[in-house]
């Protein structure tokens, strides 16, 4: 049986660049063998902060300091960090999006941070709702920590957080001297139009907090990301920190790799994926636009779909993982795990015949876990 695997935000494996990848590891061995021999410390390897510090510096055309870079164990560990960072005592409030990355949920709540959702819409988090629930907070003497934001084809539901927006949230946050988390893990798998700046490229404030990755770019199993952050909030977060320092080896072979800069890989990994999309697309456009919405993301790995409300969630994932189609539920990327009509598709991984044949088999497995055959009544997706 044809496995469609739609679950997990994974790359395109048919364009990891493996001969240039051999070949910047045996230079990078040939040069930096002794290093090995050491602990890379908090900061890491200095030649993968000097690339990202130029990634960062030419996509937002701000000069970006390495030595406010830290290399680490993959974007994760940074938005752990983070939160161990902030997290002052019992009882501590992070805002997220309602829907967030279900890695930062688990570990946040892991941490015994209590997560508040604020509602998204086409754009992103809704100002008008954060605005309301921080008055709500402040009101009530309990101010979050920090605000943590995937202004960037956020995941799951692929929106973009427009520039005006994230002036009203860097204001905001600013009113009520919050920590601000850009999670930017997606940024750079751009398929079309402007790229928004980054907030860390719109404010000088000390209490922005940004974390960048080398996963969704070339490939997770490198494990490796990084914090960007000025002090002291660097030093406050790198210190809690307690593994001597990210993977050196992997750090050298990606330098070296990128020792051009990182957009040509982009550019040849960022036009297999985009088509992906368009395949994605066409295919809920064919088989689901009598009862679904679905995002159509600029860029990132994912398609957000909101499902008729009399879909079973339960049924629909035994009847598609039955037909080997696997995919991401909606509630498991909400704040309280909520069993909300959407669902995650991951269409990075999946090679394109198994898109094209794959889309039909979901349609059909939601048809079948539904209690009517009605036509969707909605027409945005959120
Ligand atoms: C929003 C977001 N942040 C962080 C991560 C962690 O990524 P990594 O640790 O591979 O850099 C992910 C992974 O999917 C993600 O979606």
């Amino acid at each position: 049986m044809a496995i469609y695997d739609f679950a997990v935000g994974q790359t395109n494996p048919e364009t990891f660049p493996v001969e240039e990848f051999k070949q910047a590891a045996i230079r990078a061995i040939d040069a930096e063998h002794e290093q090995f021999n050491r602990y890379p410390g908090n900061k890491g390897h200095e030649g993968l902060r000097k690339a990202m510090a130029r990634r960062e510096s030419e996509r937002e055309g701000v000069p970006v300091d390495p030595e406010q870079i830290a290399i680490m164990n993959g974007s994760m560990q940074a938005v752990t960090l983070v939160g161990q960072a902030l997290r002052q005592g019992k009882d501590d409030i992070v805002i997220t999006e309602e829907f967030t990355y279900s890695g930062t949920i688990s570990a946040y709540k892991g941490i015994g941070l209590e997560m508040v959702g604020i509602p998204l819409d086409d754009h992103g988090m809704r100002m008008d709702a954060l605005s309301e629930k921080l008055k709500e907070l402040s009101d009530a003497d309990r101010l979050p920590r920090f605000i943590y934001a995937l202004t960037t084809y956020q995941n799951p539901t692929g929106t973009c957080m427009p520039k005006d927006r994230k002036q009203e949230l860097i204001s905001l946050a600013a009113e009520y001297d919050l920590p601000l988390v850009e999670d930017n893990c997606y940024g750079d798998v751009h398929f079309e139009g402007e790229k928004v700046p980054s907030m860390f490229a719109m404010d000088d404030s000390p209490n922005q907090i940004y974390i960048g990755s080398l996963s969704k770019i070339l490939a997770p199993g490198v494990r490796l990301g990084y914090l960007l952050a000025k002090e002291p909030m660097f030093s406050k977060i790198v210190n809690q920190r307690f593994d001597a320092g990210s993977n050196y080896f992997a750090a050298a072979v990606v330098a070296e790799f990128y020792k051009n800069g990182i957009w040509d890989h982009c550019e040849v990994a960022n036009l297999v994926l985009k088509k992906k999309r368009d395949l994605v697309n066409a295919g809920l456009q064919e088989h689901l636009s009598d009862i679904c919405v679905w995002s159509n993301p600029v860029g990132g790995l994912f398609m957000w779909v909101r499902l008729p409300e009399d879909t079973d969630m339960q049924k629909l994932i035994e009847v598609a993982n039955n037909k080997g189609f696997f995919f991401a539920p909606g509630f498991a990327f909400h704040v309280d795990y909520a069993n909300k009509p959407y669902i995650r598709l991951a269409f990075g991984h999946v090679p394109d015949d198994l898109i094209k044949e794959g889309i039909p088999v979901l349609a059909s497995a939601i048809k079948h876990s539904r209690t009517s055959n009605e036509r969707r009544n909605f027409e945005t997706l959120f």
